[in-house]
């Protein structure tokens, strides 16, 4: 825990914030939690909807349903460009883009970006896109990949993003699992570095396994040429030029499917998180403008990927929603130098900044010249999400980059949750470095011990929420039974987020961290069976297990401890095959960190891997190994802890 006074939020700060006095987040939250139906019917009056919802909420999780604002009708893109432009606001930037190359940079306004938006549209519908199709895009950083999504939005057609950083393997087993019509991409990307990212390439390995894909529309981006297929193969140049200007956005039902995003779980395969459109969109645009305190004319910037669900959330829906003026990077933080974070910020002059804990390592890590040689004046709040922050971390973000000046919200959420779910909100609550604070309207956390119990007061157990929140996801795409077995089952009637958390005599929340095989790499979530997978098929590897271990920059890193078939040796070509199998089968950030190759792994007597064994060796404990008697051949821990790397 923080050995710190907590931080008020500064006065001049806490004056012009929406929400600025204890009192008054003290009874709008009560009144979200006491009278639910109220409050939310309140909230979701500030967007635009064709028709009216018969019924705010209706939900239970013991059998994994979850319905708001029943019988509502709106449209996504709707809410986010053409309410804003016939408002009188068409002119007013929406969607600010810089380039990978600090030389480029563009900007929309909201009548820009509907007639894009309008145009795609077009484009998905002529080429056979309707209403509840899936389709799948897989792009990096670009303003199409924005435009891409609201024009699915505005037909209805159901989108699945996959972060272009995954494998072929991976695209390939998304589209698949949701069975896609069509793909998105672009010839090739640009990141840091990296010149050259084959996404057409990959596209097009994944898309001959892919049996659902009729098209691949693709953005040129690099000017690389590619292959293009006949009569499978469009360019979005090419399209959009032929596109009629206007496209008539579709009636959505508030439960019809929004989005799916595959996220990583304790078990092998990736799950398909899908969100709907009524709450999902109340709850972002809610919780962007009193979490970030948007006001008319800030800059905002989120540096998340979309690929991700907090460039959904945060990027793209909530924002837009709220005619924010939203900012999307292409690159990387330290390309073409350790400065580039805070040259954007100084270039479109950035008020707000939501970034990763990660991000902040790797940048404090360089020392403060960098920061020191561009003005950030212009801040005047910063974000973090994704994993824990330090305190060193937090520290160094509060008086280096927000100059003491801007209160920090630390916002604990998943991709499960749609939106943030505990965080501070800036203008009233005093910060802990590391605590994500209190819970957002409507949220009802509660820490739970091993039995189900609720805890009262200062605690620590497992986090789980009570009540449904608009934003919460509604199915395991084509697998209910998991979404149930998953969050609803271990706890009946909770939400069960698979994190620890602590429960201060303050009533904050400290999130500890997974409970679950999954892991936080860099803020990726990478599940341990799915890398264990990935190594037990290169050739010669008998059995893998894969724990975390601390990791100065990513969090945590990645440590497989590898069985080879016998006979078979180990060397430094196992390493790199297996890295490659990796590389392959997901992506190269779940490439692992170390690996050790062992005779045998421990386990119990019934076969069981123990992996609490694994994981303390992995952190170096290994004075900490607890009882091993249990273990079939207890001889096997000495070698472990010999040959540790
Ligand atoms: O363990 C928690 C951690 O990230 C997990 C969710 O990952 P994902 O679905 O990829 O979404 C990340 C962005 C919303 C959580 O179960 N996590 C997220 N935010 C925080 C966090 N851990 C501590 N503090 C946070 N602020």
């Amino acid at each position: 825990m923080s050995s710190v006074a907590p931080f008020k939020p500064a006065a001049n700060f806490a004056k012009k914030a929406h929400i600025n006095t204890q009192a008054e987040y003290q009874k709008l939250y009560e009144s979200s939690i006491n009278e639910p139906e109220n409050f939310w019917a309140e909230m979701a009056e500030e967007l635009h909807w064709f028709k009216k919802w018969d019924k705010v909420v209706e939900y239970d999780f013991r059998k994994g349903e979850i319905k708001w604002f029943i019988g509502g009708k709106l449209n996504v893109s709707y809410n986010c460009l053409d309410r804003h432009v016939l408002a009188g606001n068409g002119n007013k930037t929406a969607l600010l883009w810089e380039g990978n190359d600090p030389a480029e940079s563009k900007s929309y306004s909201y009548s820009e970006l509907l007639s894009e938006v309008q145009k795609c549209a077009n484009v998905l519908k002529s080429n056979g896109i309707k209403k509840g199709d899936r389709v799948c895009i897989y792009m990096q950083m670009i303003p199409e990949l924005a435009i891409a999504m609201l024009a699915c939005t505005r037909i209805g057609a159901v989108h699945s993003i996959v972060f272009g950083a995954f494998s072929s393997d991976s695209l390939r087993d998304r589209i698949n699992d949701s069975a896609c019509k069509m793909l998105i991409t672009q010839d090739s990307g640009v990141r840091g570095v990296k010149q050259d990212i084959p996404m057409k390439v990959n596209a097009d390995t994944a898309a001959a396994e892919c049996p659902s894909i009729e098209k691949i529309l693709t953005v040129r981006r690099t000017g690389l040429e590619v292959n293009m297929k006949s009569g499978r193969d469009i360019y979005w140049h090419e399209e959009m030029d032929a596109a009629d200007a206007e496209c008539p956005v579709e009636e959505m039902d508030a439960e019809d499917p929004l989005y799916i995003l595959y996220t990583s779980g304790s078990t092998g395969k990736p799950k398909g998180v899908l969100h709907t459109t009524g709450g999902y969109l109340v709850y972002t645009s809610l919780t962007h403008k009193y979490v970030f305190d948007y006001h008319e004319g800030d800059i905002y910037w989120c540096t998340a990927d979309i690929g991700w669900v907090t460039g959904h959330s945060y990027i793209v829906y909530g924002p837009l929603a709220n005619r924010a003026i939203t900012m999307m990077y292409e690159g990387v933080p330290n390309y073409p130098d350790y400065g580039r974070f805070w040259k954007i910020v100084e270039k479109h002059k950035v008020n707000i900044l939501y970034t990763a804990p990660t991000a902040i390592r790797a940048l404090m890590k360089e020392g403060t010249s960098w920061p020191e040689k561009y003005d950030l004046s212009s801040l005047q709040l910063l974000g973090t999400v994704g994993e824990p922050i330090k305190e060193a971390d937090w520290t160094w973000y509060n008086e280096v980059i927000g100059k003491k000046r801007c209160p920090i919200v630390d916002t604990w959420w998943q991709t499960e949750t749609g939106g943030i779910l505990i965080t501070p909100l800036p203008g009233v609550t005093a910060t802990k470095p590391g605590s994500a604070t209190i819970p957002f309207f409507g949220v009802l956390p509660v820490i739970l011990d091993e039995q189900g119990n609720e805890l009262e007061g200062a605690a620590q157990g497992y986090l789980a929420i009570k009540a449904a929140w608009p934003s919460l996801m509604r199915t395991v795409y084509g697998d209910h039974d998991r979404f149930i077995q998953t969050y609803f089952a271990r706890f009946p009637g909770y939400y069960f987020t698979g994190d620890g958390a602590r429960r201060d005599e303050d009533g904050y929340y400290w999130i500890t961290g997974r409970v679950d095989d999954v892991l936080n790499i860099s803020g990726h979530r990478i599940g341990t069976a799915e890398v264990e997978g990935a190594i037990g098929r290169t050739d010669g590897v008998a059995e893998a297990a894969v724990v975390g271990f601390p990791h100065d920059i990513k969090g945590q890193g990645i440590y497989a401890f590898v069985t080879m078939m016998t006979g078979v040796d180990a060397d430094d070509t196992t390493i790199t095959a297996i890295e490659n199998t990796v590389r392959k089968l997901i992506g190269p950030h779940a490439k692992p960190d170390k690996i050790q190759f062992t005779p045998a792994l421990p386990k119990t007597r019934s076969g069981k891997i123990m992996r609490r064994i694994l994981r303390k060796i992995a952190e170096g404990n290994v004075d900490q190994l607890g009882d091993i008697s249990t273990l079939a051949d207890p001889g096997v821990v000495t070698n472990l802890v010999d040959q540790r790397q």
